[in-house]
């Protein structure tokens, strides 16, 4: 078939490579571009850049450019037919001609024979789960309410307990002994070989492709020996690699617009028993990396379901801010009151309690504020101060106003500390050039990097001898319109009225003060302040030669600050060309002044 360019013409209008693109990586907007890690070199930095505006993608490193179908060809290793689809698919367009393409497997020959004698040892387990001595399987799925159609669905089985009589069936069937050991089946351990699930339940584990690839087996009912035994890691089978019921899930996903993400497979099957057949298990492991990539490809939301227990909730923190990480869309269902799974409630509380259970959704940082105040009542200050600054880079991504204010209340709430004082907080972080790499873009691109450093030094000098002698404190209230670091401001501020108030203070009369004083951040103030003292490096005379030097390099300083802040909003958009020409304007000034 002679490939249709009016095709692929109307699936590139209906494109976006933004879209195409978030499908397989985190993305970022700069600007009018977006940017991502290049997934074709080993890139550190975002180096990738895409432009909505003349849908093509590049990377400056490396060179990788092309269209959202160039860049499904190279990251999928697809053919051009298979991309152009995989486009269509990513950005929601159907056109009948599309359904003649077909993904044509690539034919790996270590796979065939494995593949093979996995799928009769699959069927040779339905078939024993029919059998008479099958009954005591047959009994064990239905006393956990998995009905036939879920049986077949699944390819639930039974392993005779002979199971020597296993291998030489699938000797018999023509699979040699060498297969049977790679495929993971049975291991020559004790001379002879054996099927290892024999007298087990069988759960067929089915990757990507649709093929069987490992098995899990279920000891009937409770009992001394594991409850479940998995096939070992073979060339097919990596439990790291492979999410239960990926397979069926995908298409489900892509519908529903969301996956959930459960522990075991009687939890899929607990949804599946409530018609919710968008959801994957980890089969117990960790959330690997190779997992957040097969379910960042279906672009949907991330519904996290583990267990309620303290280790489930440890897990969902770390798993949910890694998904977070990795740029996907997460919530968590609210387990916070719950130690049963899926299907643990279904059976106990029935359906509607299950559905009620799943759709209780929360947000990450609920999850985590929830988290700290039911299973770790903060105690101490250094606690609570923790706590605070592990939330500010969370709170920093925040856009929505609403959304910060309810958090903001919510982590006053849990560690004491006023709203206004993490606002405070917030806003200092914000000002630090290492949250914002752009600043540091600039930074690089000035002739004198010491910009930031050489203000700090001058306010914490000044700080310094404003906690010695109170001509510093006059000083600074009258010639310094404020620090600019948030906290150095606030102790100076605290410092002022203190003085006011007390005439002949002495500097630790301060620290008790704040000690006794009702303000959120003293911890901080009071950890500053002690640093302040115990510094050595300070000269020990404090003249009016001294002040006015130091107000000469604060005012000069953040006057540059102001600049390069103007210069940030002059480049924001431009493309590369014209930024460089902004800069080097910009440094061109910059040194004229100096001279
Ligand atoms: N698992 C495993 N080996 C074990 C225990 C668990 O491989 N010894 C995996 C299984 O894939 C299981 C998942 O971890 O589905 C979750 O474990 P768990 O919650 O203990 O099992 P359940 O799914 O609740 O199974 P059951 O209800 O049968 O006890
Ligand atoms: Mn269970």
């Amino acid at each position: 078939m002679a490939f249709d360019d009016s095709l692929v013409k109307d699936v590139l209008k209906h494109a976006d490579i933004v879209k195409v693109v978030s499908a397989y990586l985190p993305v970022i907007r700069k600007g009018k571009d977006y940017l991502a890690k290049c997934p074709f070199h080993d890139d550190t930095n975002p180096s990738m850049h895409i432009s909505p505006e003349l849908q093509i993608f590049k990377c400056f490193v490396c060179g990788t450019s092309g269209n959202a179908i160039g860049f499904v060809i190279k990251y999928e290793h697809l053919s051009f037919k298979e991309a152009v689809k995989k486009v269509a698919e990513i950005c929601d367009y159907h056109d009948p001609r599309l359904d003649d393409i077909h993904q044509t497997k690539v034919v790996d020959p270590k796979r065939g024979p494995l593949v093979k004698c996995l799928h009769d040892l699959t069927v040779y387990y339905q078939y024993a789960l029919n059998s008479p001595e099958g009954k005591a399987g047959l009994d064990y799925f239905n006393s956990r309410h998995l009905d036939a159609d879920l049986r077949s669905k699944f390819l639930l089985g039974y392993a005779f307990k002979d199971g020597k009589a296993t291998i030489r069936f699938l000797e018999e069937k023509g699979h040699s002994l060498k297969t049977i050991e790679d495929a993971g089946l049975a291991s020559p351990t004790t001379g002879t070989y054996t099927d290892r699930n024999a007298g087990r339940v069988i759960f067929p584990i089915i990757d990507a492709n649709g093929d069987v690839v490992g098995f899990s087996a279920r000891r009937l009912g409770d009992g001394q020996e594991a409850k479940y035994v998995n096939s070992p890691a073979t060339y097919l089978f990596n439990k790291s690699t492979l999410l239960y019921n990926f397979n069926n899930a995908k298409e489900k996903a892509r519908i529903a617009g969301y996956i959930y993400v459960l522990e075991g497979f009687m939890d899929v099957y607990a949804l599946y028993r409530i018609g919710i057949e968008s959801c994957v298990a980890t089969m117990g492991t960790a959330l690997t990396e190779e997992h957040i990539r097969l379910l960042r490809m279906l672009n949907v939301e991330i519904r996290l379901c583990l267990d309620g227990d303290l280790p489930g909730q440890k897990a969902t923190m770390k798993v949910a801010n890694e998904l977070a990480n990795a740029g996907l869309n997460v919530r968590i269902v609210d387990n916070q009151n719950s130690t049963k799974d899926p299907d643990e409630i279904l059976n106990q509380d029935g359906p509607i309690a299950l559905n009620a259970y799943l759709n209780k959704l929360i947000s990450r940082v609920d999850f985590i504020l929830n988290y700290y105040k039911n299973t770790n009542p903060l105690q101490t200050s250094e606690q609570k101060t923790q706590l605070i600054q592990e939330f500010v880079p969370v709170l920093l991504g925040i856009r929505s106003q609403l959304e910060l204010d309810s958090y903001l209340n919510k982590l006053a709430d849990i560690t004491g500390y006023t709203p206004e004082a993490i606002r405070n907080i917030l806003k200092t972080a914000r000002s630090k050039p290492k949250e914002r790499d752009f600043k540091e873009i600039i930074r690089q691109n000035n002739p004198e990097r010491k910009v930031l450093r050489r203000l700090e030094f001058a306010e914490r000098e000044l700080l310094y001898q404003m906690l010695q002698n109170p001509e510093a404190v006059a000083f600074y209230e009258q010639k310094i319109g404020g620090f600019y670091d948030e906290t150095y401001r606030i102790i100076a501020n605290y410092l002022v009225e203190y003085a006011n108030e007390h005439k002949d203070f002495v500097p630790v009369d301060l620290i008790t003060s704040l000690e006794t004083s009702e303000l959120a951040e003293k911890d901080i103030l009071i950890n500053k302040i002690s640093e302040l003292y115990l510094e050595r490096n300070h000269p020990d005379v404090c003249n009016q030669e001294l002040l006015d030097n130091l107000q000469q390099v604060i005012d000069s300083e953040k006057e540059r600050i102001f600049e390069n802040d103007t210069l940030e909003q002059s480049l924001e958009g431009k493309d590369p060309k014209e930024k460089a020409r902004i800069l080097s304007d910009f440094n061109r000034r910059r040194l004229r002044k100096k001279r």
